[in-house]
């Protein structure tokens, strides 16, 4: 199985981030790395706990930056709610949180594996990936890849051009961006094809486990956000589909095209811009996503709910 680190903001679709990387035989997860975004980093800590104690996650959860790099924190209770993981009721964790800062918890676990083992999966702001790489450089020829959820080359949420996880810590995403590391970006030009539908939330339902009721509880609210807030009919669900690529690559189509993160236009602060100009450079370490195998994608979430039924 491939090693992976899991740096997230849960949030609705970290959750379901979490649970597919547990899940999935195909991905061993060594440690869940928690940052501020979609609300204070003191709540999705506690919002990860409470979904590692649901799935009997056993491995370290170490906290990490409470706020981006340069900017003001900015959350997003509008689309996650005041807890940042609003609908299900979760009891109060009893999992102790790992002692560790979450920036050195990566920089020990990278530098302990051999180069090329341990991939990092970051799906919340990139503040503690670019911390780690700033204090450990030696990380960034060490890791594998990084496969990220986050950006968008054609669309937007938090701004017309920018994404949620790059616009509130850009200065991070640039740093991440321009680390010579393999770099997969799975943006919202993946990601709003991975829409829980009707049907998909149905399939769900039927499992009738406590982890797939959870993910149900889930579903609802952030459906119903996403309706309000985005026009959406049905919600994206954003951040497995980074886990989904580490399982199986073959799940969607990706474009080899160099990226940078905008720092400076007054529109397009957080802008990931791709360049798509033919051919790529041959020293281009970057590749977005481009299609989703949605059938593919969502029977993956399905067999990691099964298997986590079955434990
Ligand atoms: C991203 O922002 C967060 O709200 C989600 O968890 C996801 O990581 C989508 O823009
Ligand atoms: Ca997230």
């Amino acid at each position: 199985p491939r090693k992976i680190i899991l740096d997230c903001d849960p949030g609705h679709d970290d959750a379901i981030a979490m649970l597919l990387a547990h899940g999935s035989p195909a991905i061993e997860l060594l440690a869940v790395t928690t940052v501020a975004g979609n609300q204070t980093l003191e709540k999705v800590t506690r919002n990860a706990l409470a979904v590692a104690e649901l799935a009997g996650i056993q491995v370290p959860i170490a906290a990490g930056c409470p706020r981006p790099l340069v900017r003001e924190i900015e959350v997003a209770p509008s689309i996650h709610g005041d807890s940042g993981m609003d609908g299900p009721s979760l009891p109060p964790p009893q999992r102790q949180l790992d002692p560790r800062h979450a920036v050195d918890l990566i920089i020990e676990l990278v530098m302990r594996h051999p180069p090329g083992e341990i991939t990092l999966v970051p799906t919340g702001a990139l503040t503690n990936i670019a911390l780690a790489v700033r204090k450990e450089p030696r990380i960034a020829s060490r890791v594998r890849e990084v496969v990220l959820m986050g950006g968008g080359y054609h669309t937007g949420n938090w701004s017309a051009v920018a994404e949620f996880n790059i616009k509130i810590d850009p200065e991070a995403a640039h740093i991440v961006f321009n680390t010579s590391w393999p770099l997969t970006m799975v943006g919202l030009d993946l990601t709003h094809q991975a829409l829980a539908t009707p049907d998909v939330q149905a399939r769900i339902a039927a499992l009738g486990t406590a982890p797939a009721r959870f993910v149900q509880e889930l579903l609802a609210f952030f459906g119903e956000t996403y309706r309000r807030e985005q026009g959406f009919a049905s919600p994206p669900v954003h951040d497995p589909c980074a886990v989904a690529y580490v399982i199986d690559p073959q799940v969607m189509t990706v474009r080899k095209v160099p990226l940078d993160v905008e720092l400076q236009g007054a529109l397009t602060l957080g802008m990931t811009v791709a360049d798509f100009r033919a051919p790529p450079p041959s020293a281009c370490h970057t590749q977005v996503a481009v299609r989703l195998d949605h059938d593919y994608f969502w029977q993956m979430i399905i067999d990691a709910l099964q298997q986590i039924g079955r434990e």
